[in-house]
């Protein structure tokens, strides 16, 4: 599937994200409105988990994790927080069937009021994002994927209802709680970015049309992990650092998936998460972090591979399940595709 670059024909510079997820729903494929509910509702619990995160640096202040804060409420970690935050207000919904979440060891299934199961469509998501990052006030995102339910609507839903290939995903998105917030989504028309004013609370559409550069000068890598990586990989970094043509890159790491990616969507890049010696599979998992990140790719003329292959082909076969991850710029993607594939299996 090459990326489709239909711009929406509602999209207006500081249109609210409330505006055109309105104006916006007949390009939906089956528009009954639900897929609009459940992208407000992302959108709610976005600006809440944003809300939190901005107060990271005083929960030593108002109290430790463990502890109980002045209002008599347990303190958090973060990453828990935003996991009960969106799970949460997409129950309060009543707008998902069910929900897989990072933090959670089982898919959630969702049983509203009415008896009927009647929602179509499943989240799953990375609540809290580069969680690592929140001590030190750098960058953290969320990252959500959604499907349409595979089984009956109308009966709980089953692990088959999450196990989808990436390709199946109707909408897909991060938000990044950066110096500004933004929600960058897509529902297979393109990628739109919409930064939050906090003064207002109010999304607005920032970055109409986000494409991937065709090739970039930064790859981001953990290369503290180098000497554990498949001889392809080690070859690609040695070549990004090469002093010939436009090279050497540069080296840019957040070690935040959602910053990372970003970062690369703007200026041109690649990412990387090899599997290694010591992690056969890598780190990523692939139904909350990869397929996500990978439909946005593809949708902004970039590229997501497992180092083989399509990431969004992968049939899942585990809700945690673990994959290799280079995604950003097309050309950069493709070169180190052609790395790995020269140096064969390691
Ligand atoms: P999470 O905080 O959800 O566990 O994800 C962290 C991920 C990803 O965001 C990041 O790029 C990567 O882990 C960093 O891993 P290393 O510290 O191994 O480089
Ligand atoms: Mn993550
Ligand atoms: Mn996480």
């Amino acid at each position: 599937m090459t990326a489709n670059t239909t711009f929406p024909k509602m999209a207006r510079k500081n249109q609210t994200l409330g505006e055109f997820i309105i104006e916006n729903q007949s390009e939906f494929m089956y528009s009954s409105g639900e897929l609009s509910k459940l992208i407000n509702a992302i959108r709610l619990a976005a600006k809440v988990v944003n809300h939190e995160v901005n107060k990271a640096g005083l929960v030593d202040i108002l109290g430790t994790a463990g502890d109980t804060n002045v209002q008599g409420e347990d303190q958090q970690k973060l990453d828990v927080l935003a996991n009960e935050k969106f799970i949460q207000t997409l129950k309060n919904r009543e707008i998902v069937c069910g929900i897989a979440s990072e933090e959670e060891d089982h898919y959630i299934s969702i049983n509203s009021q009415d008896e009927k199961h009647q929602n179509k469509y499943v989240v799953l998501i990375d609540p809290l994002d580069g969680s690592s990052n929140i001590d030190v006030n750098v960058s953290v995102g969320t990252i959500f994927s959604i499907y349409r339910r595979v089984t009956p609507t109308g009966t709980p839903v089953t692990m088959e209802d999450f196990l989808q290939a990436g390709n199946r995903q109707v909408a897909a998105g991060y938000i990044i709680y950066g110096t500004s917030t933004m929600l960058v989504y897509t529902t297979g028309h393109g990628v739109n970015g919409f930064t939050l004013n906090p003064a207002i609370g109010t999304f607005y559409l920032s970055h109409p049309n986000m494409t991937f550069p065709e090739t970039g000068k930064i790859y981001s890598v953990n290369e503290g992990n180098y000497i554990h990586f498949p001889q392809g990989v080690k070859d690609y970094i040695k070549y990004c650092q090469m002093e010939e043509g436009d090279r050497p890159y540069t080296s840019r790491y957040i070690g935040s998936l959602v910053s990372d990616f970003h970062r690369n969507m703007i200026k041109g890049g690649i990412y990387m998460y090899p599997k290694s010696s010591v992690a056969q599979a890598g780190k990523l998992r692939l139904l909350y972090e990869c397929n996500p990140m990978a439909f946005l790719a593809e949708q902004a003329n970039g590229k997501a591979s497992d180092g083989e292959g399509r990431i969004l082909d992968i049939q899942p076969t585990e809700l945690h399940q673990r994959v290799p991850f280079f995604c950003g710029s097309r050309k950069m993607v493709e070169k180190a595709e052609e790395f790995m594939r020269k140096a064969g299996k390691p």
